[in-house]
């Protein structure tokens, strides 16, 4: 896939949609199909420790699903150094993105900014050694509330995760449920809005 191609679209559905830090050509809305986002996969790393790992997201496969996220049109050779997510489970697949920003309305900006595209997006799945898989919503809330790692406290990752679809105007009921009830019962662990 993608021989010859000096870009790539890289398909975003967590921390990606509200920070990027590597350079792009375009960064655009966009939903994927098929696939849906859980807060599944274990951070011990980043969001938490090995004693107290956090939780952030992975995809599922999801007949009939869409996932709001955001694409970014990179360098290729940028994928190499990206590749270190892999270490922590995530692998990559190929997926068609569809825009959900403006239709370009003359045909010349249109080849620039197609409805939709091939490309990459990172996925853990339940084969990876970090994932943790499904578990009651007020369990992920507490373990989300808890955990702290380098990057950052997990409850932050939720918030601005759920800020960022908000701000997209998207849904996504499993985020929005957990950011709610993580405001609820941890109000400690919230960054004010
Ligand atoms: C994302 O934000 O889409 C993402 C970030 C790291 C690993 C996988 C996905």
């Amino acid at each position: 896939h993608f021989e010859g191609q000096s870009m790539i679209w890289l398909f975003g559905y967590g921390s990606l949609i509200w920070k990027a830090d590597f350079d792009w050509h375009q960064r655009r809305p966009a939903v994927i199909h098929g696939l849906s986002r859980r807060f599944w996969q274990g951070s011990h790393d980043h969001r938490g420790t090995p004693e107290a790992p956090g939780r952030v997201v992975t995809l599922v496969d999801e007949p009939g699903a869409e996932c709001l996220g955001m694409a970014y049109l990179i360098d290729r050779d940028l994928l190499a150094p990206l590749d270190l997510r892999e270490k922590n489970g995530y692998l990559r697949r190929v997926t068609t993105m569809h825009f959900v920003d403006e239709p370009a309305t003359d045909s010349a900006a249109a080849a620039f900014a197609p409805d939709s595209a091939e490309g990459l997006v990172y996925i853990a799945t339940a084969e990876n050694t970090a994932w943790l898989g499904e578990a009651p919503l007020t369990r992920m809330v507490e373990q989300i509330g808890e955990a702290q790692g380098p990057s950052g406290a997990n409850a932050d990752y939720l918030h601005n995760l759920a800020d960022a679809l908000r701000k997209l105007g998207g849904h996504d009921e499993h985020v929005f449920d957990l950011d709610t009830t993580l405001r609820e019962r941890m109000p400690g662990a919230a960054i004010p809005r």
